[in-house]
């Protein structure tokens, strides 16, 4: 089935819920990250995996439900870590309320997401949370790990995919895994579902680092240059590191170790050190090998040609997104 169809229905099923209630100001932010949009990868992967392997997608909305609000959750946490100003073309929580109500709501989001599981019976319920718990801590991990490398000069490529693998991938891979869950696959097939949802995510993950410094402004619906003017250790930044000459090499050193007042030199000359290393190509490279990673695991799979075929689709989908 066409991915645009699962998301159609997950949309539905979305607009279905209240999310405002007493107190305001602890449900409005809420109701508002949520209605903000986005691109709704996770739940439409809960809804594929258990479509894969039950043909009944629909048991899985309440999963793929906790799973997209547990991502908006962490992405208004992580907006104040990363002092971002704008989240889908819109202001971020942190800024249209203030940081104390983006923490509150953000917890609350944390545990409606759990909520969503009492919709299933005990040994499912089970399953689901015991999968959910350990992804969530991984995504605290790697958030952690993001930060703490913000202040390092020192990091590795292999250190930075470690931490996106934690703070990205796995949530990628789980929703998939979830999604075999409800439809209770073989532990087997829902490890194997995981391990192509981890390769997917770290492609996904190179993409989003693309295109923080390379997506169009009008339609990225995020700060262009955010993760620069952040000191994110990114595959980008890191990879200049190996191939640029001493000048350059040195130049992103004194950057990337400061905190600016006045950004806008910052990002013109990082950007422009980036494109004369043909840094965009070799980024492209890479994502293309952890998607080509995540196709190989497929052919490992006991599940349908058709079902290969629409996972397939997915990942060329989200390589070749601009948003
Ligand atoms: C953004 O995720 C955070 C990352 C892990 C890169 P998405 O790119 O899936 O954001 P939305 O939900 O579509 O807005
Ligand atoms: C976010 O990574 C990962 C999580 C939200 C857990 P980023 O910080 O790169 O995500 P964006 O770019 O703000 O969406
Ligand atoms: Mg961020
Ligand atoms: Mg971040
Ligand atoms: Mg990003």
């Amino acid at each position: 089935m066409d991915i645009l169809h699962y998301q159609a229905d997950f949309i539905n099923y979305l607009d279905s819920k209240e999310w405002v209630r007493e107190p305001k100001n602890l449900y409005e932010p809420i109701d508002y990250i949520i209605k903000l949009g986005g691109k709704r990868i996770r739940p439409i992967l809960t809804l594929m995996g258990a479509d894969i392997f039950s043909g009944e997608y629909k048991n899985a909305l309440p999963a793929a439900l906790a799973v997209e609000v547990f991502h908006n959750f962490t992405l208004i946490h992580d907006d104040i870590m990363d002092d971002a100003p704008l989240r889908r073309g819109k202001v971020t929580v942190h800024e249209k309320w203030d940081v104390n109500t983006g923490i509150l709501s953000g917890d609350a989001m944390l545990i409606l997401a759990y909520q969503y599981f009492e919709n299933y019976e005990p040994k499912i319920f089970q399953k689901l949370a015991q999968i959910f718990s350990k992804t969530a801590l991984e995504v605290c991990d790697g958030q952690q790990l993001d930060v703490d490398f913000e202040t390092r000069n020192d990091v590795t490529i292999e250190e930075y995919i470690n931490m996106i693998r934690l703070k990205t991938s796995v949530l990628v891979a789980a929703a998939l895994k979830m999604g075999a869950i409800v439809a209770e696959a073989s532990d087997e097939d829902a490890d194997l579902i995981y391990d192509f949802g981890l390769n997917l995510g770290l492609a996904f993950q190179l993409q989003d680092d693309f295109l923080d410094a390379f997506g169009n402004p009008e339609t990225f619906g995020k700060q262009i240059g955010g993760d620069i003017i952040e000191n994110k250790k990114t595959f980008l930044y890191l990879k200049s590191l190996e191939v640029a000459n001493e000048v350059d090499r040195d130049k992103l050193l004194y950057f990337f170790s400061h905190k600016l007042e006045d950004n806008s030199t910052k990002i013109t000359e990082v950007t422009r050190i980036f494109e004369l290393n043909d840094i965009p190509l070799l980024i492209k490279e890479e994502i293309k090998n952890y998607t080509d990673k995540a196709f190989s695991t497929l052919s490992s799979m006991n599940i349908s040609e058709e079902s290969k075929q629409g996972l397939k689709k997915f990942g060329l989908w989200l390589m070749n997104r601009s948003v």
